[in-house]
């Protein structure tokens, strides 16, 4: 029997809705199913790094990609290197057994570049993996070896990690949590941004908190900096009280926030940083965890060297494609750039916002990391007002897409979509950007925009309520 699809056939053009009746059957359907009702199921052809073109033939601008694009589509400088990789390479694929050249580069550059702008780090060590949440597994079983017997993990309300069950754990949220109790014991969830919440907190629980994980600014949780003395109290309350601190920079890191370590650059040395996202250059999956050396040595020392172990993690490609993104981070001075541009782009996002309040609830940014909180939707058919705000994220995508902009969901933050343009897009795309999102609030009926046709509506409640 031969198999249903060769992929000869699949560079060619495929029809659309051929694709999505696909993986509406043999993939995550009520997915494809709640995209197609709000008309943003793609498949999109890829334009150029930055512009993407819709089934129907429109042009999109790309702010899609969940912070993890952060050359956009295609970039030809990481494209040619990839190439010239699998022409010219000789390594082996999955150096597990063995030391690799391209492993040991990533490592020595990671390690350096946050030595950088922390020199305690200069002696740390790195264990690669395939994803965020790979990471933050590796993180948590780092603070377990490193503090045996000390019980709590402190996270942060609308803190997002990830979702395999340890990093689920620490994300604060009913919806993913609930299915999969018991979860991860003694997490101790504290409201993000409270210093004293923090410091009466630890005088409480003092020694029994082993590690205090934190994102330096919130990005699924709707793009969210916290107040200037948060971050630094941690590190005080962390040498106070001897717990671990984590920083989770897999969304804000590498340049994203206009930085290349959030954490550092808003008064917070971790002793544990997670990395994912832009470290793939949107081609290839990477997950990093960067600890100092006493950390990794009492979890991987001696024979435990094979205590964690992934068979993916560190492979050659990988790792090729990480050194190339960091490279190319560095030399177009993208962090400085994502600072630069974040500031112009919320400069005008505040502006749309007092111009249209009836579309725009509020706006955030942090360097390249936007977040538009629409006003709520009124539910015209008589659906509950819970469902259509849970709906309301997916209802500000279809508003986006319809003025010709691809943006990101937020997974811990209603009605808040969030816009991660590429770090090096163009100026006249950026510029571009804007004033597309002024052509979706200067609707005489904005509001009526947000709330889409009733049919989709139907539809989509249709699907909200077979879960
Ligand atoms: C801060 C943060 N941590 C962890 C994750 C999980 O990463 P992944 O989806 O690659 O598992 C994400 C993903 O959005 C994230 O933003």
């Amino acid at each position: 029997m031969s198999l249903p699809i060769c992929t000869e056939e699949l560079f060619g053009p495929s029809a659309a809705a051929k694709v999505r009746a696909l993986e509406a059957r043999y993939g995550n359907g009520d997915l494809i199913r709640v995209l197609e009702a709000l008309e943003i199921a793609g498949p999109f052809e890829v334009l150029s790094p930055w512009e993407l073109r819709a089934p129907d033939g429109r042009g999109l601008i790309n702010a899609g990609g969940y912070a993890a694009l952060p050359f956009g589509e295609g970039y030809p400088p990481l494209v040619a290197f990839v190439q010239r990789y699998l022409r010219e390479g000789r390594a082996i694929s999955l150096p597990q057994q063995s030391a690799s050249a391209w492993r040991a580069a990533l490592e020595t550059n990671l390690v350096a570049l946050l030595a950088r702008h922390a020199p305690s780090h200069a002696d740390s060590q790195v264990f690669f993996s395939n994803s965020g949440a790979e990471a933050i597994e590796t993180a948590l079983k780092l603070v377990r070896a490193a503090r045996p017997g000390v019980p709590y993990i402190v996270n942060f309300t609308r803190g997002y990690h990830g979702k395999t069950l340890g990093a689920l754990s620490l994300t604060p949220n009913e919806e993913y949590q609930a299915m999969f109790r018991p979860l991860l014991p003694d997490v101790l969830t504290l409201p993000y941004g409270d210093a004293q919440a923090l410091t009466d907190a630890l005088r409480k629980y003092g020694k029994k908190v082993a590690a205090v994980i934190v994102e330096p600014i919130q990005g699924e949780g709707g793009v969210v900096t916290p107040p200037p003395e948060f971050l630094p109290r941690i590190g005080l309350l962390a040498r106070r009280y001897g717990f671990l601190v984590v920083a989770d920079e897999i969304q804000t890191g590498l340049g994203r926030c206009g930085y290349d370590f959030a954490s550092l650059a808003l008064g917070l040395e971790p002793d544990i940083v997670t990395l994912a996202k832009p470290l793939g250059g949107g081609l290839v999956p990477i997950g990093a965890t960067i600890a100092r050396r006493d950390l990794m040595r009492q979890m991987l020392g001696g024979l435990g060297s094979k205590r964690h172990s992934s068979t993916f993690g560190g492979g050659s490609l990988a790792m090729a494609v990480g050194l190339k993104s960091l490279e190319i981070i560095e030399a177009e001075g993208l962090s400085e750039r994502a600072r630069v541009f974040g500031q112009r782009g919320l400069e005008r996002l505040q502006a749309l916002a007092a111009r249209y309040p009836d579309f725009f609830e509020a706006v955030r940014g942090a360097g390249m990391l936007f977040a538009l909180q629409l006003r709520p939707v009124l539910p015209p058919i008589g659906l509950s007002p819970e469902l259509v705000s849970q709906l309301g994220s997916a209802l500000g995508l279809r508003a986006l897409d319809r003025a010709g902009i691809h943006a990101c969901y937020t997974l811990n933050s209603s009605r808040t979509v969030r816009l991660t343009p590429a770090l090096n897009m163009p100026e006249p795309v950026f510029d571009d950007l804007f004033r597309r999102l002024e052509g979706a609030a200067r609707q005489p009926q904005a509001g009526r925009l947000l709330r889409a046709p009733p049919a989709t509506l139907v539809k989509l409640a249709r699907l909200a309520l077979r879960g």
